[in-house]
Parts: structure tokens; sequence; C-alpha cells
């Protein structure tokens, strides 16, 4: 097996390229509906994916989980089922918010220990499995020392009902503090050709042994150079970077990576993924698609070799691509970090 085409993380096996759900589920990125993320899942499944990354609080009422569970079954075993927790919040529990970049200001989860197995038991449930192979809190709970959202996940690996710990949003130092509680396997975290993974993560992933899984690796699709405008009702309206007019500038400046792309007989879109995986041999992006030609073209880009010179080349354009409005999830606070 080519090298690029396999990953760990942690004592995971993966395709060098998962697939994320998050599209699959109505009011995210366009038109979708079952019969079309049943297709999509599949075609993922027969292209090579073997990670599926979705969570409960994709789609209302563990709906993502639900289509992942359906494409899956009879083939539970080919795959690496990823999903997290913390956004579907049990009636008379408390929303914990913090602060995101997002237009709507915020979001809010509840990663309280007392409710993490009732989570796990539902995202078993909705995904038709015995156990979660990958468990991630979704993000850090701001009101709950992160030690003790993380014992949790390992209480319910001991009790055989997760497989490995992952982390989804954290700080180098999160990280660190969960990673002496359990090991962990795979930090998720923002990372593509417009969004620089957080260097002090990268840096503690690598010291420690920990996979990355690249959230929105194609920059929520605008990497593929195809996102000229959004239809009404389409969730990156919420992203300062996909609002019309830095859309458009945004467009414009990206123009040298796409030549490089064509020079090189790429799609936009591959070369993204292929350069992502040349970063850290542990990392594992997983782009998000409602349409298999699409699916197709994503992960054919595990195959991509990209010599040291193209790297030199690529590193030189994305020094001077400077994109307008604020990319990263987070604000300057580090929810849940607590010292
Ligand atoms: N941990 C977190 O907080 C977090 C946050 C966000 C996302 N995620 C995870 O990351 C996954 C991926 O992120 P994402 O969906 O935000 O972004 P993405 O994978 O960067 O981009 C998805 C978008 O790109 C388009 N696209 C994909 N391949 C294409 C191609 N070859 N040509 C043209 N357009 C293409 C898709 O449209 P089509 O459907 O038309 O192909 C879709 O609109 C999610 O599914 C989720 O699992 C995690």
């Amino acid at each position: 097996m080519n090298q690029l085409r396999s990953r760990t993380l942690g004592d995971l096996t993966t395709s060098s390229i998962g697939f994320g759900a998050m599209v699959l589920s109505p009011g995210v990125y366009g038109e979708i509906d079952d019969d079309r993320a049943g297709t999509a899942l599949r075609a993922a499944l027969d292209e090579g994916a073997t990670l599926i990354d979705t969570s409960d609080g994709y789609g209302a009422d563990g709906h993502n989980e639900r289509v992942v569970g359906k494409a899956v079954r009879g083939r539970r075993d080919e795959v690496v089922l990823a999903t997290k927790f913390g956004f579907r919040i049990p009636e008379g529990a408390a929303p914990h918010r913090f602060p995101v970049t997002y237009a709507f200001g915020e979001l809010a989860v509840n990663a309280e220990p007392k409710h993490i197995r009732g989570y796990a038991e539902q995202s078993l449930r909705n995904l038709g499995t015995d156990v979660i192979d990958l468990y991630y809190p979704h993000f850090p709970d701001p009101e709950v020392p992160f030690e003790d959202t993380v014992g949790a996940v390992a209480d319910l690996i001991d009790g055989g009902l997760v497989r490995q710990l992952g982390l989804s949003n954290v700080t180098a130092g999160q990280l660190r503090r969960a990673h002496a509680v359990h090991p962990v396997a795979a930090v998720q975290t923002q990372w593509s050709m417009w969004q620089p993974v957080d260097p002090e993560l990268y840096a503690a992933a690598r010291e420690l042994g920990v996979g990355i899984v690249a959230w929105s690796p194609l920059g929520g699709g605008f990497l593929t150079g195809t996102v000229r405008q959004l239809d009404e009702g389409d969730f990156r309206q919420q992203i300062p970077r996909f609002d019309a007019a830095n859309l458009r500038a945004n467009n414009d400046r990206y123009a040298p990576l796409r030549s490089i792309a064509a020079d090189l007989g790429l799609t936009p879109g591959q070369l993204a993924l292929a350069w992502l995986l040349h970063q850290y041999e542990h990392v594992v992006p997983i782009p998000g698609s409602r349409t298999p030609a699409h699916i197709a073209e994503n992960l054919s880009a595990a195959g991509v070799g990209l010599h040291p010179d193209t790297l030199a080349r690529i590193e030189g354009a994305l020094a001077a691509f400077t994109p307008e409005g604020t990319g990263a999830l987070l604000r300057g606070t580090e929810p849940g970090e607590q010292d």
C-alpha cells in the first residue's frame, strides 16, 4: 500500500484521506436529502475512505449519525467510525457558552461527566454499532475541568463502548493535560491552505505522537476554486471569509495557487489535500462532499506525491496569500483552558 494511502491515528489505521459527513445533513452547505447522503457515503467507502467523521450535533436529533449508521450497515468492519459529543444538550442541563468568530457569535456545549455515557449510548444507537472507534468532545466545555470530561471518555474506553480518545478544537495545553489522563489518538483541528494549523498544537501533537485530523481541509469548499457565491440559507454566510466582497477578493488572491494546480494537472482541491498530506505523517484530512464525482476527485489526491521544489513553490504562494475575513472558528480566548 502506498504510504500516502494509509495513516495511523493512535492505534487506529485509516485511509490517508477520510470523509467528513457534516455536509450530508440539511442546513449546512446546500441542498441535500437522505438518498443523496447515502449515495455520497457509499461512494466514499467504494473509493477507499475508511475514516468517517460525524457528530451528534450535525443535523437535528442525531440525523447525521443516523445517515452514517445506515450507510455503513453491512460494511461496519471496513470503517473507522468517529463521532463527537457536547452540542446535544439534554433537557434541564445548562448550556455552557463560549465565543466563536461566526456571525452568530457563540456556541454552547455541555460536557459534564454525568451526561457523557448517555451521549455515547445515543450515538451508538444512531450509528447502529456497539463501539465508537474514535470519540471526541466536540469542544472543551468552558465550565468543566477538561480532565473531568476526558476522564469520562476514558471510562467509556474501559467499558468497551469506545476504542480511542480524540479531542476537537483544543489548544496545545489542553492536549497535554488530556494526554496525561489518557493517551490521545488524534486531535481534530481546522487546517488547510487558508487556515494554518496552530503551531503549538502541531508541535505538541508531533512530540506526543498524536494524529491530526484536519477539518474543513478544502476551506469549506473555497479551496476547490468553485465557490463564487452562496445560496440563501447556506451556513457559510455566517463565516466572514465567505461574505460576498471577501469571497471575491479571496478568489482573486487564490489565483496563484490555482495556477500551480493547473501546471501539475491537478484540481485546486486535489492540490490542497495533497499539500496537507505532506505536512505531517499522521495528518488525515476529512473533506466532505455530497457529490460522488467530487468524492472520487478528492480521494485520488491520496496518491499525489509533491516534489520538494513544488512544495517550496506552494509555500511561496501561501506566504503571499492573506485571506480577507477571520478564518479560525475560535476567537482569541481559549474555551476550557483552565490552568
Ligand atoms: N470539529 C469541528 O468543529 C469541525 C468543524 C467543521 C467541520 N468538521 C469536520 O470536517 C469535515 C469537512 O469540513 P467541511 O465540510 O466544513 O469542509 P470541506 O471539506 O473543506 O468542504 C466541503 C465543501 O466543499 C465542496 N467540495 C468538496 N469537494 C469538492 C470538489 N472536489 N469540487 C468542488 N467542491 C467540492 C462540498 O460541496 P459538494 O457537496 O458540492 O461537493 C462542500 O460544500 C466535516 O464534514 C466535519 O466532519 C469538524
